[in-house]
């Protein structure tokens, strides 16, 4: 039987941090664990560009950052095959012809499309480019030319893999039935909070602890994380449910040490840099293998582009096949 096709990836646009790892790394890792699919991953640098058209090297750095990341949290090239979405021209060319089948005024609709529109007022001002309003048509393209049938994301991608779904249901009933419909599948874990409790995550928020965070870095990022505010001295009765110490010591510790954390809080009996430094040293420790992979990496870089071109390779050969089924659907089958 043939191993269902997974197919996902993230924008080159920064580093990797613990909501990409708990939001949708961990949940790939172990799929491709599994043994039960056959994943493909990509560095999405031209959907990257969509909202960074003028800043082309900071893609290009990123190209082999996310690598690095992807690498060091355990995708295991042996098992899904990594590559970088602007060696497909297939994507492109499948861009355009679905381009067709999608109005503006839907893509206007997308909720993802339009907070990121409303969040990059500084790149777009008052008039978003063509490219950035469909990109939601370059991602079904991404995914249908690998027939990716599951696709590992987290929540904020829901809305475009519904786009996509759409879009093949159009596809496969003007052409014939050739597109495979995607499914999302969501991490067990929600999206990660950022340090100062803003919903997100994100570089542009300030408010992120990247996978290559040095114990410095991690240590100081957590000392000024947002806290109760009602909280002054040690012996001040505190609130949990409002402090993000507590909440990462949710993710990061055991299950022990969090029911400590809240009594000794709601109690008055835990001081707050203490609770930050036991949180910020299990931090360090969960992140320790990965940090480690990631410095074997950076000094042995041309393992890393190897690894990006063999999978390339090998996802070539796969949207060469999708395209030839689609230009016959197509009626564009023509051969010199
Ligand atoms: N939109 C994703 C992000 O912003 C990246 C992406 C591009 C993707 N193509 C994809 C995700 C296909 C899943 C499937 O990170
Ligand atoms: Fe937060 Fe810990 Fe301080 Fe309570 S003691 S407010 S959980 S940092």
């Amino acid at each position: 039987m043939n191993k269902k096709r997974i197919l996902t990836g993230d924008r080159p646009t920064g580093k990797l941090h613990i909501g990409h790892y708990f939001g949708s790394l961990k949940k790939r890792i172990e799929m491709q664990e599994s043994g039960e699919y056959d994943p493909y991953i990509l560095i999405a640098d031209v959907q990257a560009l969509t909202d960074n058209f003028n800043n082309p090297e900071k893609v290009r750095k990123n190209v082999r950052e996310v690598a690095i990341d992807y690498l060091s949290v355990g995708i295991d090239p042996k098992k899904t095959t990594i590559y970088i979405q602007s060696m497909i021209p297939e994507v492109a060319e499948l861009t355009v012809f679905y381009s067709n089948l999608v109005t503006i005024a839907r893509l206007q609709r997308n909720p993802t499309v339009k907070t990121e529109i409303a969040q990059k007022r500084d790149l777009f001002g008052e008039s978003v480019t063509y490219g950035f309003l469909g990109y939601p048509v370059n991602q079904a393209a991404d995914i249908t030319a690998f027939e990716g049938e599951l696709v590992p994301v987290g929540e904020d991608q829901l809305p475009l893999i519904e786009q996509a779904r759409e879009i093949v249901r159009k596809f496969n009933s003007i052409y014939g039935d050739v597109l495979v419909e995607p499914k999302a599948v969501l991490s067990s874990e929600k999206r990660i909070k950022g340090l100062d409790g803003n919903e997100k995550m994100g570089k542009s928020l300030g408010n992120a602890i990247y996978l290559s965070d040095s114990e410095e870095e991690i240590t100081k990022k957590v000392m000024s994380a947002v806290t109760d505010p009602g909280r002054i001295k040690k012996d001040d009765l505190g609130n949990p449910d409002i402090c993000m110490v507590a909440y990462y010591h949710n993710l990061f510790s055991t299950k022990e040490e969090l029911k400590n954390v809240c009594e000794e809080c709601k109690g008055g009996k835990r001081g707050c840099v203490a609770c930050k430094k036991q949180l910020a040293k299990n931090i360090i420790e969960e992140l320790k293998p990965i940090r480690e992979k990631r410095s074997y990496y950076e000094v042995h870089i041309e393992e890393v582009d190897k690894i990006l071109m063999e999978g390339t390779k090998k996802a070539q050969a796969v949207a060469k096949e999708t395209m030839k089924k689609v230009k016959q659907a197509m009626k564009l089958d023509y051969e010199i």
